[in-house]
């Protein structure tokens, strides 16, 4: 089972979780009550944004088109990103949290409290 420590933007503890793989980060976020902003829940405010790093080396993710376009709606991508299939799923960009299914490795989920 994975595990999933998030911090907030200083690193600061919120929670330490286990998760199933194929979990929304999202619900696990909400059933550990991390204070992970979000608002719609299906993929569309743009609010639930995280950033996740792990351990070893990048995989390829592939963000669906939906996920992409709240994420350049917000500001939270440029338009090449917006236009990129597949992104190393470690890396300085933000993920929707409501599209992020859990995977397989023990996670560091950055969840931004301001
Ligand atoms: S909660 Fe609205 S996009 Fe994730």
């Amino acid at each position: 089972m994975p595990q999933l420590r998030f911090v907030d933007q200083h690193q600061q503890l919120l929670a330490e979780v286990e998760a199933s793989p194929g979990d929304l980060l999202l619900d696990v976020a909400r059933l550990a009550d991390v204070p992970l902003h979000w608002r719609c829940g299906q993929g569309t405010c743009g609010t639930c944004k995280v950033r996740i790093s792990h351990a070893g080396p990048a995989l390829a993710v592939a963000p669906g088109r939906k996920e992409r376009n709240v994420l350049l709606r917000a500001g939270l991508i440029d338009t090449a990103q917006a236009a990129t299939d597949s992104w190393p799923d470690i890396s300085t960009d933000w993920r929707l949290a409501c599209h992020v299914p859990v995977g397989e490795q023990d996670w560091l989920v950055v969840c931004p409290q301001d």
